[in-house]
């Protein structure tokens, strides 16, 4: 077997970071480079202050911080650490295509070519190539293809390792996973040479029941099914929450019933505002895109809906504001608690609370947002990225605010977009003292006691609330 010394990582985002920091902490014997070509980025994940680095996780500083500039690297010299590289993952983004075929369906596949353009030329010993991006089913075929035949005669072998780690519990989960999934050339020696290389690495922390081997088209597919799954469970419990709303039964109260059933489980099944993140509805629409690309309608509809219905739960949350507040909002203050798609973290890649806001500046609304974690930069790079925004017009609607009480002054009402842990110790008789009356909560997030509130005065909403 091959002693590994050397890995790299392409891609110091989201999952390169985090995934490489443990595996480096785990592996002490190994160096570990992670590349990109974003300059800023790498100097931040360089900062001599841990709390700068790039990506907010709870823990990952500290891991960072264990073997940083001991056996992990950050660098921009992409081609350097390719070469010294025994094993290369692929960890660079795939998001929906903005144009051409397949536009706002398909993955656009152009980073993850440019990486296998790049390794082919760089490469001049045999090298394990691993797909940690989330990639269409038989990308492999496309990366083996560029190898081969743009490379300088060295070996190489492709293997699949999706990463499963949610963001807000990325360290947690990348310690102890539920499974890692290694997917290989299973018909050749070689094949299962490299997959034995890659269980090795994860079994000096992972038991060696829960690293599953499976073949490369298995190991694609499994990533794009789990997350069309786990985002279909959001999406049926959310089309629960409008028939709750109707009926006079709790949407909370039913998601407990129905999770008590062993076969169903309880988790995933918090009704909300809709899913945000840069994966379930980018894979989801891939998954769509194979499925009408291979003439599976019927498939690719099925899948469609979950989307379709993420949108319309949005929709139905802005659209429920403007009704409350006497079908006007234009003027009026509102108040966003939470900008990041979910708690404990810093993305906001498809946060709901950008599709909210859209809403709401269309209708003319005075926005105020405050996030513990995300920067009012951030904030205004991502309603600059719609589509008919002007960003002159949104910084005179929408402002950042760092307090969260002072947001909430004067407003009309309050509407929560994530989950963060310390709306729900606020001192909310407070926050209704200093805000117009009537004044209004809408709660995205189901996390806020809706009892206590009304009790206090606030007119309140909640998801899937009698
Ligand atoms: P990201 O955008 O945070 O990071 C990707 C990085 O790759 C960027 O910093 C970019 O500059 C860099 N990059 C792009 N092309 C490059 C090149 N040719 N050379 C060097 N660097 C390059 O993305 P992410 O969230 O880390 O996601 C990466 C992949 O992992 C995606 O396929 C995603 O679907 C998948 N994934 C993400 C998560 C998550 O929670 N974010 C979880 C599981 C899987
Ligand atoms: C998700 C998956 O959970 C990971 O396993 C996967 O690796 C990752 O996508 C990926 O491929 O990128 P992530 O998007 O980071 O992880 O976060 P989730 O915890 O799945 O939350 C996604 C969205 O669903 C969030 O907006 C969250 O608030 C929402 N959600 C989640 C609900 O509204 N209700 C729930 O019960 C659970």
């Amino acid at each position: 077997m091959q002693k590994i010394k050397n890995i790299c990582c392409i891609g110091a985002g989201y999952v390169g970071g985090p995934t490489m920091a443990v595996i480096a902490q785990k592996c002490p014997d190994i160096n570990v480079t992670v590349v990109d070509i974003n300059e800023q980025r790498i100097n931040s994940w360089n900062d001599p202050d841990f709390s700068k680095i790039p990506i907010y996780e709870p823990g990952l500083a500290d891991v960072v911080k264990d073997s940083r500039d001991r056996n992990l690297f950050f660098s921009t010299d992409v081609d350097a650490a390719i070469e010294k590289a025994d094993i290369i993952f692929i960890s660079v983004n795939t998001p929906t295509k903005t144009y051409g075929i397949g536009k706002g369906m398909a993955a656009d596949l152009k980073w993850i070519e440019l990486c296998a353009r790049q390794i082919a030329r760089v490469s001049v010993t045999d090298k394990i190539v691993v797909e940690k991006s989330t990639l269409p089913v038989r990308t492999a075929n496309a990366l083996k293809s560029i190898l081969e035949n743009t490379g300088n005669g060295v070996k190489f072998q492709i293997l699949s390792n999706p990463e499963f780690l949610a963001e807000g519990t990325a360290v947690a989960d990348l310690m102890a996973p539920d499974r890692v999934l290694i997917g290989g050339d299973v018909a050749t020696k070689e094949g299962r040479t490299a997959i034995q290389t890659l269980v090795d690495i994860y079994a000096n922390w992972v038991d060696k029941d829960r690293i599953l081997t499976t073949n490369v088209w298995s190991s694609e597919l499994s990533k794009l099914t789990a997350n069309a799954f786990l985002a279909q469970r959001v999406s049926s419990i959310n089309a629960m929450s409008e028939l709750c709303e109707k009926t006079g039964a709790d949407v909370n109260e039913v998601a407990r019933a129905i999770g008590m059933d062993s076969r169903i489980g309880s988790k995933f099944l918090k009704s909300s505002v809709g899913f945000g993140g840069s994966c379930f509805q980018k894979d989801i629409l891939n998954l769509v895109y194979i499925s009408k690309s291979l003439g599976l309608n019927e498939v690719a509809d099925y899948w469609e809906q979950v989307v379709i219905m993420n949108d319309h739960q949005k929709n139905r949350f802005a659209a429920n504001i403007v009704k409350t507040l006497f079908n006007t909002v234009s003027g009026k203050k509102i108040t966003f608690l939470g900008w990041a798609f979910k708690k404990d973290t810093n993305d906001t890649r498809e946060s709901a609370a950008i599709h909210v806001a859209d809403f709401l500046l269309k209708e003319h609304a005075n926005i105020v947002v405050y996030d513990p974690k995300v920067t009012a930069d951030q904030i205004y790079k991502d309603l600059d990225y719609l589509e008919g925004n002007d960003l002159e017009t949104i910084k005179k609607l929408l402002t950042v605010e760092t307090d969260p009480y002072k947001a909430c002054e004067n407003s009309h009402a309050i509407a929560v977009l994530t989950e963060w842990d310390e709306f729900k110790t606020y001192n909310w008789q407070s926050i209704y003292d200093n805000m117009l009356k009537p004044a209004s909560v809408f709660d995205g997030r189901n996390i806020l006691d809706l009892d206590k509130l009304k009790a206090i005065g606030f007119n309140v909403d909640g998801i899937g609330k009698p």
